[in-house]
């Protein structure tokens, strides 16, 4: 990765000369490791748009071209082709498993499906109105409280991370639960990590669970797409919390909280939302186009624009097409989708959002698939963050495996108070 070529950088009277990293997509950066201590200088850059925060083995994007790869496979190539199960297997260990290594993987994760029993007890602490990612980032914590954090070598750490997919599954079932005031259901063994899920969403009495293979293969295609996206704003967190080596869980709720946010993970109920307020508005969508480019008001086009991304996010691609078919197969008729194309269609023909590079993303609709399954709007981000979790977890195995770990500790320019006393 280190290349023979450096940087020169002229500072005052100094020549600094600072190596070139090369990645295997040819991606080049300055190492700057030894900036400061050579020139009192630090880099600013906030919002991180131009730093890299550590090397990476695991997921390649190039955002020019709208490119996204596990491991090498591109997106398309993954998706629908294989389970979320293999994704996460893959985003963990570097390939995608043998019939031997699934059946191995599989049967742990259907055998850490319980939650310790006094932990359920927990649930009956939150308002019936709790939103389920509070839910989730608090029960996510808590878990280490029932279940020893060990990590001293590579089998205690794999134990770890197969305890918490397979137990995250089953909280994300029962923040829904809990919010709908429904018995909790035990996870079934007989099932697969999709079906489980939907199991213990959906299975009553009357409805035993739903296999409905429309449903399944939705859910795992877009718990694919979701599964990694290299340095986004949870997953950094995840890294950054789980650099001062606090323990694994607590790292994966910083992330589960961090993803909340409507400009992240939380962009998909916004978008579901925003559609039916357009719904409600006589499905004048350009009135909102014209609100989006308005920068006296406060609102965006939730689901359209990304950070790395100027191009279609190959995700959303899959998604558009994905949820036509799934609408269709279940016989639905949404006007939401309707809506949500004109938006895009507009959009993609207006000045503002063709001269700064913005297209639909991720999760623009996704929230439409989700809402065709019943999945209530204040579970998508819940959707995104069991999707998410193989990807933070194989960054945080990453890093606390590499030889370039440090605790993560940014520096900051001070523009506040120069020293004064009390008079
Ligand atoms: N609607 C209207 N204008 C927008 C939008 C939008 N959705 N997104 C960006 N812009 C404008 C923004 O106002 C700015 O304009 P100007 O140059 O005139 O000031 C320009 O585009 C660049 O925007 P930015 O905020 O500097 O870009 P960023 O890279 O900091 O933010 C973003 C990226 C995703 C937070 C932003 O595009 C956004 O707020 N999108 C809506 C929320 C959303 O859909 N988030 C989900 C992201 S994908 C899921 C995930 O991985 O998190």
């Amino acid at each position: 990765m280190n290349s023979k070529k450096t940087a020169k950088l002229n500072i005052g009277n100094h020549e600094l000369s600072l190596p070139i990293i090369e990645g295997s997509e040819k991606e080049k950066a300055i190492d700057i490791t030894s900036l400061r201590q050579k020139t009192g200088y630090i880099t600013f850059d906030p919002g991180y748009a131009n730093t890299g925060s550590c090397k990476s083995d695991i997921t390649f994007i190039d955002g020019e071209k709208g490119i996204l790869r596990y491991r090498g496979y591109p997106i398309e190539n993954l998706a629908g082709k294989v389970k979320f199960t293999d994704v996460a297997y893959l985003l963990l260990n570097g390939e995608l498993p043998s019939l031997e290594q699934k059946s191995i993987f599989s049967k742990a994760l259907r055998k850490e499906a319980n939650l310790h029993e006094d932990m359920k007890r927990f649930f009956d602490g939150f308002p019936l109105n709790a939103h389920p990612m509070a839910i989730l980032s608090s029960m996510v914590t808590a878990l280490s409280a029932f279940n020893p954090v060990k990590t001293d070598n590579d089998d205690s750490i794999n134990n770890t991370i197969i305890k918490i997919l397979a137990k995250v599954k089953t909280i994300a079932a029962y923040s829904y639960r809990k919010y709908h005031g429904l018995p909790f259901i035990y996870p079934n063994p007989e099932l697969n990590y999709i079906e489980n899920f939907l199991h213990m969403m959906f299975s009553d009495s009357e409805d035993n669970f739903r296999t409905d293979r429309v449903l399944v293969d939705a859910l795992d295609l877009l718990l694919i797409l979701h599964a990694d996206h290299e340095q986004n704003c949870s997953t950094s967190t995840v890294r950054m919390a789980g650099s001062s080596l606090s323990n694994v869980y607590g790292a994966v709720s910083s992330g589960i909280s961090a993803l909340w946010g409507p400009l992240h993970g939380g962009a998909n109920q916004a978008v579901l939302e925003m559609l039916e307020m357009i719904k409600n508005d006589n499905s004048d969508y350009k009135k909102y186009i014209k609100l989006a480019k308005d920068k006296s008001s406060n609102f965006r086009l939730m689901g359209f624009g990304h950070r790395v991304y100027k191009n279609y996010d190959p995700r959303a691609k899959i998604i558009s097409v994905e949820a036509e078919k799934v609408l269709n197969k279940l016989n639905i008729n949404d006007p939401l989708l309707d809506i949500a194309r004109e938006l895009e269609r507009v959009a993609l023909e207006d000045e503002y959002f063709i001269s700064r590079k913005l297209y639909p993303n991720v999760d623009f609709y996704s929230g439409i698939i989700y809402r065709a399954m019943g999945i209530p709007t204040n579970m998508f981000t819940v959707m995104f963050a069991l999707g998410r979790l193989p990807g933070w977890l194989s960054h945080w195995k990453e890093m606390i495996n590499s030889p370039d770990f440090r605790i993560n500790r940014p520096r900051q320019v001070y523009k506040g108070q120069t020293k004064r006393n009390i008079k």
